[in-house]
């Protein structure tokens, strides 16, 4: 490892840079080369800047103990697990069949230090296996963790990374798609013992708003806070995602964090009312409309992990009201005729603008078990299931004409907790695929359908299938609070989000790998881009590596926030692919080492 690092002592070279060179005088930074570009990593280990095992042990106390050596989940499964820092015997019969059970449910991921719960961006490295003296390496999970208890420990653990320039994972569920709670070579901090959760009948602090509210810290889960929240007298309810297991403090506001309720009240970084975050210099700071105004704006959807950790967030809470929910399946049990099925998508896709214009949110997968459309559910807030059936009668009527079988269902439920209780379908780890997606346009549904069918049927066809979430993040929220929040503002104009996967194996050979990464590009979501020129892309659910992603996922927005992003973190502390001011880093050789053009 050694003999490929260099000390940095070609000052000349650098003061073109300006930043580049005030970054690197700290002479942290390792000097590679990759493709003819020259590079400033971070330290890793094996490099020289590496911090020595006495500075690591003075972490740990200042951290109260709470720093671990990461080692994979399925180590157990393993005699030896050999990892950068040494090899460590690992086999424990008892302990692998453990992970091996767990391995596909999401809450056993969650708990782990520094799992990822969709398996491509670790690697696949070191799965649970029956084969003991197979190897089990670190692949791209972290080298060290943090189990931050307090404030102060999250602050020692920013300072320790930025004063030794280490790469820096803050990781709170595990749940990203895009990998952005993994990371090789990193420090991480796991913020999952976070749990406070307090509610208040009226908001007290600062801004017009007087009603009632939540604060959680950023471990907390949707399942929890809704759990707490369906308890009072009346019952309460936010805006989290349509999957209960996601955080609702860590990547979901930074990305916006869109759910069933979207539709009435936007997303939830819509609903926010203060944080209380630490920047890259350590600071902990509380951000709201009067306090550090440009850090809240930022934080509400600007992109995870890039303007601070956040340690505790205030949301808005509303009155839960009766709900109802009605399924719809369409497959190769009711028929195989591939015509008669696109048809049948094509009316139901046809009245997405009708569904979210009456305020329902759908969420729907499309290909998932091949020729199949699983609508589950169609969801009414506040909506009778006669009410219901009112607003989606035209699209049975229109199947009924087409002579096509299909399979129903309709509830009411006393509260919408209890229908997303009951109508929610539970969700898996241990998967590994790209993910993408793109978010269509109203106008785009409305002049270009064909083309938006003619994408579905690409996708498909490429061996994808889509996840859809039909809303409009401008449906309920009123004008004036559209740019409240760092989100593009194209999501107020919106009618479907849609997801796209690509299945990769994480350690599929390095060709099948890019033959993936570019199907998912230019085939996948670039058949959507085509076909809805007016759509976005969600940052928590689309391809990084899309073009001019600066626009796709901020639009307008994209300016302000690369000028608050150099504001508080001008040297990159944090990291996470394609947030603002990340132009210039890449994870060279391999997806591994995290580095700065020069
Ligand atoms: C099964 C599944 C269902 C999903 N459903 C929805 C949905 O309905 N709606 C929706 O909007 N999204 C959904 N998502 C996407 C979700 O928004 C992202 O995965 C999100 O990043 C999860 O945030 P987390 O904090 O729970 O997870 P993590 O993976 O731990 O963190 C995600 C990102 O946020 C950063 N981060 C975490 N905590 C903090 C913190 N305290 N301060 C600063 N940065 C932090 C991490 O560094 C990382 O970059 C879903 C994802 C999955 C896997
Ligand atoms: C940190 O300290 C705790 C408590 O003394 C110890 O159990 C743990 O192994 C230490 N971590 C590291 C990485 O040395
Ligand atoms: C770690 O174990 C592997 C496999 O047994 C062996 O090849 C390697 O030399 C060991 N490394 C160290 C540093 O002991
Ligand atoms: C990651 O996986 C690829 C194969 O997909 C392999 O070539 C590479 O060595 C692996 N890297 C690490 C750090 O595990
Ligand atoms: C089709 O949908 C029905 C109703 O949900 C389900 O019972 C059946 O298993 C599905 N068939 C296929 C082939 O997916
Ligand atoms: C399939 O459905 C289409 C549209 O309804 C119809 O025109 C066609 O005849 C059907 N094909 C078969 C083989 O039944
Ligand atoms: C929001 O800001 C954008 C520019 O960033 C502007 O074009 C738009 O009109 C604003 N919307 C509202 C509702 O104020």
């Amino acid at each position: 490892m050694r003999s490929g690092v260099f000390n940095l002592v070609c000052g000349a070279l650098l003061l073109a840079h300006d930043t580049a060179a005030q970054a690197l005088s700290s002479s942290k930074w390792v000097l590679r080369t990759e493709g003819g570009v020259q590079y400033a990593c971070k330290c890793f280990p094996g490099d020289r800047c590496w911090p020595n095992d006495a500075q690591w042990q003075k972490l740990n106390a200042t951290v109260g103990g709470n720093l671990r050596i990461n080692i994979p989940p399925g180590a157990p499964c393993y005699n030896t697990f050999q990892g950068p820092l040494g090899n460590v015997s690992t086999l424990n019969a008892a302990e692998c069949e453990k992970v091996t059970a767990g391995w596909a449910n999401e809450q056993f991921q969650i708990e782990l230090p520094a799992a990822g719960l969709w398996t491509y961006f670790t690697n696949d490295t070191c799965r649970p296996t029956t084969n003991p003296s197979d190897t089990c390496t670190l692949g791209y999970y972290p080298v060290l963790v943090i189990m931050a208890k307090t404030a102060a420990h999250i602050q020692a653990g920013i300072n320790f990374a930025r004063d030794n320039n280490l790469r820096l994972v803050i990781r709170n569920t595990g749940h990203d798609f895009l990998g952005r709670s993994v990371g090789w070579g990193a420090l991480v901090i796991n913020t999952h013992s976070f749990q406070d959760i307090k509610f208040s009948k009226s908001w007290r602090g600062v801004g017009a708003y007087t009603g009632s509210a939540v604060t959680v810290g950023a471990g907390v889960q949707a399942f929890k806070v809704l759990q707490q929240a369906n308890a009072l007298k009346p019952p309460k309810i936010m805006v989290t995602g349509e999957c209960s297991t996601v955080g609702v403090a860590g990547g979901l506001v930074q990305g916006g964090g869109h759910g069933p309720l979207t539709n009435l009240y936007g997303f939830l970084a819509d609903t926010a009312l203060e944080f209380k975050v630490i920047t890259a210099d350590g600071k902990l700071r509380t951000a709201n409309a009067n306090e550090n105004p440009d850090l809240f704006w930022a934080l509400k959807g600007g992109g995870p992990a890039s303007f601070g950790v956040i340690v505790e967030a205030s949301y808005k809470t509303f009155d839960d009201t009766p709900s109802a929910g009605i399924t719809l399946d369409i497959n190769t049990s009711h028929t195989t005729n591939a015509t008669l099925f696109w048809e049948a998508v094509r009316k139901f896709h046809g009245y997405s603008t009708h569904f979210v214009d009456k305020g329902l949110y759908v969420y729907y997968e499309l290909g998932l078990a091949g020729q199949s459309l699983h609508v589950h559910p169609f969801v009414g807030i506040g909506k009778t299931l006669a009410e219901l059936q009112g607003i989606v009668k035209p699209l049975f009527d229109d199947l009924d004409a087409l002579g096509i079988r299909y399979t129903t269902s309709g509830q009411s439920f006393p509260t919408f907790y209890d229908l997303y209780q009951a109508m929610f379908e539970a969700e898996f780890a241990g998967n590994s695929a790209l993910t993408g997606g793109w978010t269509l346009g109203r106008t785009d549904v409305e002049n270009n359908h064909d083309a938006i069918i003619k994408a579905f049927q690409t996708i498909l066809n490429a061996g994808s299938f889509m996840v859809g979430h039909m809303w409009n993040a401008g449906h309920g929220l009123p004008q004036k609070e559209w740019n409240n929040s760092a989100v593009n503002p194209r999501f107020r104009n919106v009618v479907d989000k849609l997801i796209t996967l690509v299945p990769v194996s994480g350690n599929a050979p390095l060709s099948e790998k890019a033959t993936a990464q570019d199907k998912l590009t230019n085939v996948v979501d670039g058949a959507l881009r085509a076909a809805s020129p007016n759509g976005a892309a969600y940052i928590n659910e689309a391809d990084p590596f899309q073009p001019d992603w600066q626009t796709a996922f901020w639009g307008t927005n994209y300016p302000t926030l690369l000028k608050i992003r150099e504001r508080y973190d001008p040297n990159g502390v944090f990291y996470a692919v394609s947030t603002p001011g990340t132009e210039n880093w890449a994870q060279i050789e391999t997806g591994t080492r995290l580095c700065r053009k020069l």
